[in-house]
This record gives C-alpha cells, sequence and structure tokens, in this order.
C-alpha cells in the first residue's frame, strides 16, 4: 500500500505540468498532498496533470503563471491566498535558460535565466511565507549538476542554478526558526523534452547513460520520490542542503572508456 505521509498537505509545483514538475506533483499526490501545478502555456497538459491528481483521490488546481515575470508571481500568490488558503510545499521546478558559449552570451538571456531560476524562487517563498508558516512548511528547489560542473553551453543555467542552490542556503537559514525547511534537490541529465534544449540531445542521452555506473538515463521519478522524502518529518534534519542525484554520473572515470 502507498503510503500518505503528506496528507493534509496542500503544494504547489512550478512547472508541474510535465517532466520532473509533473513527476513530483504525482508523487506528492501519491502520498496524500492537494496539489497546485503551475505552468506558463500549455493549458491542457497542466489539466491533465490536474486530473491525474485528482485520480488519486486529492484536490488539484491548474495555475497559470510565467515565473519570469514577477506581477504574474505575485497575482499567482494571491490566486493561491484566494482559492487554496493553505500552502504547506512551495516546490520551484521551472526553468529557462538559453544556451550559449559564455562569449556569445547576450544580457537579455541571461537576465531571464536568472529571473525564472532565482529570482522567481526569492518572489515565491515570499508571497507564499504567510501560508509556509502556518502549515510549518518545506521549500524545495531543483538544480542540477551543472551548477558545479561544466556542459557545453550551460553557463546560464548552471550559473543560475548555483546562485539558486545558495538561495536556498539563506531561504533555510532564514526560516529554519520558523518552521520552514529548504532544501534543493540536484539532477543530472533525466529524460524529458528539456533535453532537446541542448545542441546535441542525442549526445546528452549518450553521457547520461553511459557515464552513470547504473547504465541508464535518470527518469523524471528519480527525483520526485526525493523531493517527497525532503517533505515529510523523516527528513527535519536535512536543512538548507543540496541533495545530488545524478544516478552517479559525476562520481568519476572509468578507465576503460578512455583507450
Ligand atoms: N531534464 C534534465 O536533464 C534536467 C537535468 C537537471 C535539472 N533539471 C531541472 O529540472 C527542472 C524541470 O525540468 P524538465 O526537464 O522537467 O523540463 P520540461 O520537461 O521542459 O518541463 C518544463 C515545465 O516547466 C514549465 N515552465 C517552463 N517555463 C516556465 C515559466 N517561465 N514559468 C512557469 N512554468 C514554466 C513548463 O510549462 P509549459 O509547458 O506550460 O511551458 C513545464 O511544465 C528544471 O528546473 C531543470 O533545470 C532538468
Amino acid at each position: 500500500m502507498d503510503s500518505v505521509r503528506l496528507a493534509g498537505k496542500i503544494a504547489l509545483v512550478t512547472g508541474g505540468s510535465r517532466g520532473i514538475g509533473k513527476a513530483i506533483a504525482l508523487r506528492l499526490a501519491r502520498e496524500g498532498a492537494d496539489v497546485i501545478i503551475n505552468y506558463k502555456q500549455d493549458a491542457a497538459a497542466a489539466e491533465e496533470a490536474a486530473a491525474e491528481v485528482r485520480g488519486f483521490g486529492r484536490r488539484a488546481w491548474a495555475f497559470q503563471a510565467d515565473m519570469r515575470k514577477p506581477e504574474e508571481i505575485k497575482r499567482l500568490c494571491a490566486e493561491i491566498k484566494k482559492e487554496v488558503g493553505d500552502l504547506g510545499i512551495l516546490v520551484h521546478n521551472a526553468a529557462f535558460g538559453t544556451m550559449a558559449p559564455t562569449m556569445r552570451m547576450g544580457r537579455a538571456s541571461w537576465q531571464a535565466t536568472f529571473d525564472t531560476n532565482v529570482t522567481a524562487l526569492l518572489l515565491l517563498s515570499q508571497g507564499v511565507y504567510p501560508l509556509l508558516k502556518k502549515s510549518g512548511g518545506h521549500i524545495v528547489a531543483i538544480s542540477s549538476v551543472g551548477s558545479f560542473t561544466c556542459f557545453s553551453e550551460y553557463a546560464a543555467i548552471g550559473s543560475s542554478k548555483a546562485a539558486m542552490e545558495a538561495l536556498v542556503r539563506y531561504l533555510a537559514f532564514d526560516l529554519a526558526r520558523e518552521g520552514i525547511r529548504a532544501n534543493t534537490v540536484s539532477a543530472g541529465p533525466v529524460d524529458t523534452r528539456a533535453v532537446t534544449w541542448f545542441k546535441y540531445p542525442n549526445a546528452v542521452w549518450n553521457f547520461g547513460t553511459k557515464k552513470s555506473p547504473l547504465g541508464r538515463m535518470g527518469m523524471p521519478e528519480d527525483l520526485a520520490g526525493i523531493v517527497a522524502f525532503l517533505c515529510t518529518p523523516d527528513a527535519d534534519w536535512i536543512v538548507g542542503q543540496t541533495i545530488v542525484a545524478d544516478g552517479g554520473i559525476m562520481l568519476g572515470v572509468e578507465f576503460k572508456d578512455w583507450l
């Protein structure tokens, strides 16, 4: 039987309509939480994800808001307060990033990446803070191992994810005393549509599969269970950490690959 460790909690998952965000939304629902699915443009996918959440017997909402735009984040937080009235879990999973080498990175793309990946987390946290405080809530951000290692043309995303991880530490530092815990889950390559952002998606797939000592690509569900765990009392002593879940791809080098 599935455990219902999150019964009575309400979660917001940004970018919860597909990929890793959807897997997180469904896992939280399976564990007993009601879920607000945030999305940017694909209302049909968000409604489908919400319907799947309801399939677990939970309540679900699909709320549009572009995480790059502060005014839309403000509107989302107001909608949550008005229409839902409670929030115990904030998962910032939505992301944006322009793929380009550093010497060709435009300022607007760089700024949009930081707006979506870092500033949105700050604004969301501020916006739902009263609700999280009331519930003894959790903040979980989704990062990438590109925050501490380099991948081709990944500078904007990697740098923004490093900043996001630092922000999570500060959120944890400031809010733990108020009963709110913040942590990050950091992924290696995962089989989602985002892999097509890369210039060589096949190479990302091959790297993700062959570099892992487990010999397979990461799946959205590989991350979802860790997010759910972080929102349970079993994880109470984990505060402000970045949990790397990459199937071991960053562990080291197999010399046979270099023969
Ligand atoms: N896939 C990987 O290999 C990988 C590796 C490491 C880390 N990650 C991280 O995992 C997270 C999820 O990635 P994914 O691979 O699951 O992506 P994905 O499959 O492309 O899904 C992206 C989701 O985010 C939403 N979204 C995109 N831009 C948004 C915005 N500005 N505001 C609100 N929602 C927005 C999309 O909604 P719409 O369809 O409506 O736009 C969709 O629900 C990201 O933080 C990413 O950096 C992914």
